[in-house]
């Protein structure tokens, strides 16, 4: 078949990067959100999702109307970049389908970048890098939103000569840890060759560029993966207590589709749970899943999403386990083998 009738659901995709490189502020620039300046320090703690739906990437981009994009949206994955949360950015990099590797440009790549682009490596994700913080070249002009190649254009010599090396560097960088890599508008093999988008989180030049290449790329390079499937692939991110519905647990839904009442089994250090959901539930779109706040109730849900769901039993729910469905029929200990697993 030619693809052109097959359902793809939301890839999902991971952002990565050293402490501070402006992961956050990105997402947030892209959300119109203010969740960077809440955090505790400035640190994000915690993994983070958010769907955008695909009629926000459009008006970000300024796509015509009937300009095809093929996936519904995508759902992004925030992780801390401080040395101590490993863990998180493992557990973001196991579950993502692609990822954006934040570097800031000022600094070139450090520490946890490159700790990032390993993890990255081992299981052969593709990743593209955001070269952020572009506005802090000294002599920046501010275009607001701009496309990047546009925003260059109004660039003195001076700031075009200083982006050109620092742009070098990262290349080169890159290189040293088995990448070739090129400014994604000069990339002649999108396949092969790592994308670098310049952006700034506060300003917005390369935004639309790096919405763009997210929606454009990733299913030209797995529509297979992206295909719809009904098997569920679900991971626990953490557990949360929340006024209105005590325990839930945060999962992120990869593939197939939750329904309330659905039979679950979760992992614990004491064994499987096995229990049903009450609720499912989602934060709006543009909302973050870790955020406090209010939530859309659901019936069903389909895959890619950040889920929150209320269920009994699931306080010691294990982050980075698979939450497992029992189809009514189906054998309830292969179920729990399956769900402590790992
Ligand atoms: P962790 O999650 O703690 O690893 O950091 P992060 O990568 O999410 O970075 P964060 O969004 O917290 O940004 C760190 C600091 O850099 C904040 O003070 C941001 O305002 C600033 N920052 C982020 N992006 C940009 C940018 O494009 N330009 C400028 N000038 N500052 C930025
Ligand atoms: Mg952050
Ligand atoms: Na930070």
């Amino acid at each position: 078949s030619s693809g052109t009738d097959r359902e793809l659901r939301a890839p999902i995709c991971c952002i990565l990067g050293h402490v501070d490189a402006g992961k956050t502020k990105l997402l947030d620039c892209i959300r119109h959100s203010n969740v960077q300046g809440v955090e505790a320090g400035g640190i994000t703690q915690q993994i983070g999702a958010t769907y955008l739906p695909v009629e926000n990437i459009r008006e970000r981009t300024s796509l015509k109307a009937e300009a095809t994009i093929k996936v519904p949206g995508l759902l992004v994955i925030d992780t801390p970049g401080h040395q101590s949360f490993s863990n998180m950015r493992l557990r973001g990099s196991s579950l993502c389908d692609v990822a954006v590797v934040v570097v800031d440009i000022t600094q070139g790549l450090e520490k946890q970048t490159i700790e990032s682009i390993g993890l990255l490596k081992r299981r052969d994700v593709k990743f593209v890098v955001a070269l952020n913080k572009v506005d802090r070249l000294y002599g920046w002009k501010t275009c607001p939103n701009a496309p990047i190649v546009k925003a260059l254009k109004s660039q003195s010599d001076d700031v075009q000569r200083e982006f050109k090396w620092r742009v070098a560097e990262v290349v080169t960088q890159l290189k040293e840890c088995g990448f070739n890599s090129a400014l994604y508008y000069e990339n002649k093999k999108i396949k092969e060759v790592v994308n670098i988008v310049p952006t700034s989180a506060v300003s917005g030049e390369g935004i639309p560029d790096l919405l763009l290449l997210l929606v454009r790329w990733v299913p030209e390079i797995m529509m297979e993966k992206l295909t719809y499937a009904d098997t569920v692939e679900c991971t626990v991110l953490e557990v949360n207590e929340v006024k209105e519905f005590g325990t839930t647990i945060d999962v992120v839904l990869i593939n197939g589709a939750l329904k309330k009442g659905d039979q679950i089994v979760v992992c614990t250090k004491q064994g499987p749970v096995t229990t049903s959901i009450r609720h499912l539930l989602t934060p709006y779109p543009l909302k973050e899943l870790r955020a406090k706040g209010s939530y859309e109730r659901h019936e069903e849900l389909k895959a890619a999403q950040g889920v929150k769901i209320v269920a009994r039993g699931v306080q010691h729910a294990l982050a980075g386990t698979s939450l497992i469905v029992v189809k009514p029929g189906h054998d309830l200990e292969q179920a729990e083998a399956a769900a402590m697993q790992e």
